[in-house]
């Protein structure tokens, strides 16, 4: 069975209470039955993870590595700072699709660079938690499965 991660990284525990005006009042619990109850009914296996260190979302991209077939990466602000992600997906080869729930090109400029971008598979953001469903099938997609 296709099995997919769903990583989120800093500051994605607080989605719900967390400046709701740009990240909406679903709650990071409700992002991860939405992405369960979207593989239970697509016949597909999920996992969610979330921390808020770096060298445990590279730790979770390299463990991923032969246990599932792609990731959901929502990388928050490590997105624009992190070497150490961008080359820890080079280094599995694993396919990401790269999510964010507000659109990060209609933000700061300091949110418009990408370390990840370049590594993907693509890109899904500006569509809030629904995203999570669409990076889901973007990704099923790549892998050769429709949902
Ligand atoms: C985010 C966008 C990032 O710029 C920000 O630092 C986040 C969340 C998003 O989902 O829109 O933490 O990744």
């Amino acid at each position: 069975m296709t099995s997919v991660l769903v990583l989120n990284g800093p500051n994605l525990n607080l989605l719900g209470t967390r400046q709701p005006e740009i990240y909406g009042h679903t709650t990071l619990a409700d992002v991860e039955d939405m992405c369960a109850a979207h593989a239970e009914t697509h016949g597909f296996a999920v996992t969610c993870l979330q921390s808020n260190h770096e060298g445990a979302l590279v730790d979770a991209i390299h463990a991923a590595k032969g246990k599932h077939d792609g990731i959901v990466l929502n990388a928050g602000a490590y997105t624009h700072t992190s070497i150490a992600l961008h080359d820890a997906i080079v280094g599995t080869q694993l396919p990401v699709v790269e999510l964010h729930l507000s659109n990060i090109h209609a933000r700061e400029t300091f949110r418009h660079k990408s370390f990840i971008a370049p590594v993907a598979v693509g890109m899904i953001c500006g569509f809030g938690a629904a995203g999570y469903t669409l990076a889901l099938d973007a990704l099923l997609g790549h892998l050769g499965r429709t949902t």
